[in-house]
């Protein structure tokens, strides 16, 4: 295989977050050069981790040259950039809702697009959410991947399930990986998966998907409102008495709101007609990956987010826990603040793996 990517693959990690994706990119062997986040909290929690420190700034205004002049860069000194420009506007409750008055909802996708042609690395990878490729029959994933081919990028791109890849959640996420100059030379191809569900897939050359229990299982009990003193993070939240004889009657191991004698449901679930919130008050299952982590996973109320059998939410630990984040990455005290850093990002193990393997394929570090 040819040598698409140059051997010191420095990397840009725009709309870094806390930094998930760029640790993910340390371990698999990059080295961060620049990183620009628009949340003030990001870039506190970023340097707190990660050897270096973002750019607080908004992409839309913040140019290319002006990335590469404050780290001291020269174009040619950039491999790789990433990409994470923010799912909210492509989210399906955005999209129920409508966008706020205007929003813009390419903006972010353009700002991407300008910093990538000023920035011009070898290598990108774009990450999104999967409704930027239904969204208005998938224009916006459109117009990402014609602008990119207009550019002299060729690319592939597709809708992967993080759990396929060793990480312990299920969480899709639309991934474009995209290298310039190959003028169409190089097929360009996707990770194969390396893990399965065992229950519905019955393929010998992958491993079973990480499971909830290897992922927590080891974490100290805690009770709601109570804290660890050793292990960052592992903070359970406090309910209320309501919210607490609803957590003690859904059964251990996967029951769910619908488990629930009629007496507990909730006025707002009592006007659910066929179905709906199936989730809602759920206990994750401890023989399988967790539900997708979002910005309120430590909220019984906005997701399967119950401990399997501990009588609580999960603590944002836990969380982090199922976006492969190590014990030692810490995020605010705080929890609704470290729920939303540690939601927002991608799995640390999800871009290692992918990255590995597009470095395999397509160029090495050596
Ligand atoms: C999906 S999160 C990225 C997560 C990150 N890649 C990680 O792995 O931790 C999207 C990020 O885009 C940032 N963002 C939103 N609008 C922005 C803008 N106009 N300029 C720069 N960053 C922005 C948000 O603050 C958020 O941290």
């Amino acid at each position: 295989m040819s040598k698409i990517i140059s051997p010191c693959y420095n990397v840009i990690d725009l709309f870094c977050g806390c930094g998930g994706a760029s640790l993910g990119l340390e371990l698999a062997g990059c080295r961060i050069v620049g990183a620009v986040d628009i949340d003030s909290t990001a870039c506190k929690i970023y340097p707190e981790n990660l050897d270096l420190k973002p750019i607080c700034g908004d992409l839309k205004h913040v140019k290319g040259s002006e990335i590469l002049k404050h780290y001291g860069l020269k174009k040619h000194d950039v491999d790789f950039v990433v990409g994470c420009p923010p799912c909210q506007s492509f989210s399906s409750l955005r999209r129920t809702r409508g966008l706020p008055k205007g929003d813009d909802k390419d903006a972010l996708i353009v700002a991407f697009l300008k910093r990538v042609r000023e920035i011009r690395p070898k290598v990108v990878l774009f990450e999104n959410v999967p409704g930027i490729a239904t969204l208005e029959g998938g224009r916006y994933l459109d117009l990402y991947l014609k602008r990119m081919h207009e550019m002299g990028y060729e690319s592939v791109c597709k809708i992967l399930d993080a759990a396929d890849y060793g990480v312990p959640q299920h969480r899709k996420r639309v991934i474009a990986f995209s290298v310039e100059g190959t003028n169409g030379k190089e097929e360009l191809l996707m990770p194969p998966p390396t893990h399965s569900d065992p229950k519905f897939v019955d393929e010998g050359d992958k491993l079973p998907c990480v499971t909830v229990r290897e992922t927590i299982a080891d974490l100290p009990p805690l009770e709601p409102g109570e804290r660890d003193s050793v292990i960052p993070n592992h903070k359970a939240r406090k309910h209320t008495q309501k919210v607490l004889e609803i957590i003690k009657n859904v059964p251990k191991d996967g029951g769910s709101r619908k488990d629930l004698s009629r007496r507990l449901w909730l006025r707002c679930h009592r006007k659910l007609r066929n179905g709906g919130a199936e989730n809602v008050y759920g206990r994750m299952w401890w023989n399988q990956p967790s539900p997708t982590i979002t910005s309120r996973c430590t909220c019984p109320s906005s997701g399967r987010f119950i401990h399997p059998e501990q009588d609580r939410g999960i603590t944002p630990r836990e969380a982090a826990r199922f976006q492969t984040f190590p014990d030692h990455f810490v995020f605010p005290t705080e929890t609704a603040s470290a729920d939303r850093y540690i939601g927002n990002a991608v799995p640390v193990l999800f871009i290692q793996n992918l990255v590995r393997y597009f470095v395999e394929e397509y160029g090495h570090l050596s």
